[in-house]
């Protein structure tokens, strides 16, 4: 497998007359250096649509974080997924969700998305899993999925501003995740994560104080958390 992805990886990085060119950027000395993600993301970068790919996914895993980070479904996910933006982890979708958000990046690995311009450049050098490897990391996704919560079975439901303002500001993104998933020491350090998440992928924070909208307040999301979460 090893050998395979690395195999993988230079036949992404490496179209036509790339060799010869001058290393761009210390992410390609180190793509050079045999690191994937680096390898992809060096690619996808120096498009001309580099930031808008770069602000998809935030930079916060590295592929040892994934779960499993042997399993040939972590591979798959790290060969495939980070060649046009960072790598996701599982835990960002519910397990309902990751078969369609695959299935959306399908064509566009297939050299048949609909974004024409972008990615008639990105697939020079892209590839597509095959069939049996796209279920092979649609199942890997769904094994470490984000348990699915109803905002109206939460603890709190339409009863009180810290439930609203919850449920407002984290399903923007993603499904709503359960308080129980972490602990109450845990929690504050994931909403700090996620709030620049929210800058780094431009959604809204708190910073603008718009009247007419739902403000977004940290604390009080946070002490939400805290009061639902595992001990
Ligand atoms: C050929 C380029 C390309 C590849 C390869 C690719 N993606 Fe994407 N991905 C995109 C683009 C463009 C977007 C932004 C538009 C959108 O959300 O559909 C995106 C957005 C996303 C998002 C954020 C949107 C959301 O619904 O949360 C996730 C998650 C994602 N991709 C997961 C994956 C996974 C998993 C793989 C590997 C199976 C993958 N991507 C491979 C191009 C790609
Ligand atoms: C701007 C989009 C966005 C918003 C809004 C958002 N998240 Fe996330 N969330 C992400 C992304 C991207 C990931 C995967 C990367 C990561 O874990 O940082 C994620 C992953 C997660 C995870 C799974 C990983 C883990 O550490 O358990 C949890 C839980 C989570 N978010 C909670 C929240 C909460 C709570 C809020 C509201 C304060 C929130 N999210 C709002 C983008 C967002």
């Amino acid at each position: 497998m090893r050998a395979c992805l690395i195999a993988f990886v230079l036949a992404v990085s490496a179209p036509a007359g790339w060799a010869a060119e001058p290393p761009a950027s210390k992410a390609e000395a180190q793509a050079a250096a045999g690191d994937p993600v680096a390898a992809a993301r060096a690619r996808w970068e120096r498009s001309p649509h580099g930031e808008v790919l770069r602000r998809i996914i935030p930079p916060n895993l590295t592929p040892a974080q994934l779960p499993e980070p042997q399993s040939r479904g972590a591979h798959l996910t790290v060969a495939y997924c980070v060649q046009c933006h960072n790598l996701a982890p599982p835990a960002m979708h519910d397990a309902d969700k990751w078969p369609s958000i695959v299935e959306r990046m399908l064509p566009r690995m297939q050299g048949r998305g609909n974004r024409g311009e972008l990615m008639q450049e990105l697939m020079a050098g892209v590839r597509a899993p095959s069939a049996e490897e796209t279920q092979v990391i649609i199942a890997y996704l769904r094994r470490h999925a984000q348990k699915r919560v109803e905002a109206d079975a939460l603890p709190e439901a339409n009863a009180s501003r810290a439930w609203a303002s919850f449920t407002h500001a984290c399903a923007q993104c993603h499904t709503l995740p359960d308080p129980r998933r972490h602990t109450r020491a845990a929690w504050p350090g994931v909403v700090a994560r996620m709030e620049r998440n929210m800058e780094w992928m431009n959604r809204v924070v708190g910073s603008k104080r718009d009247p007419r909208e739902p403000q977004y307040d940290s604390a009080e999301i946070v002490a939400y958390l805290r009061r639902h979460a595992r001990p």
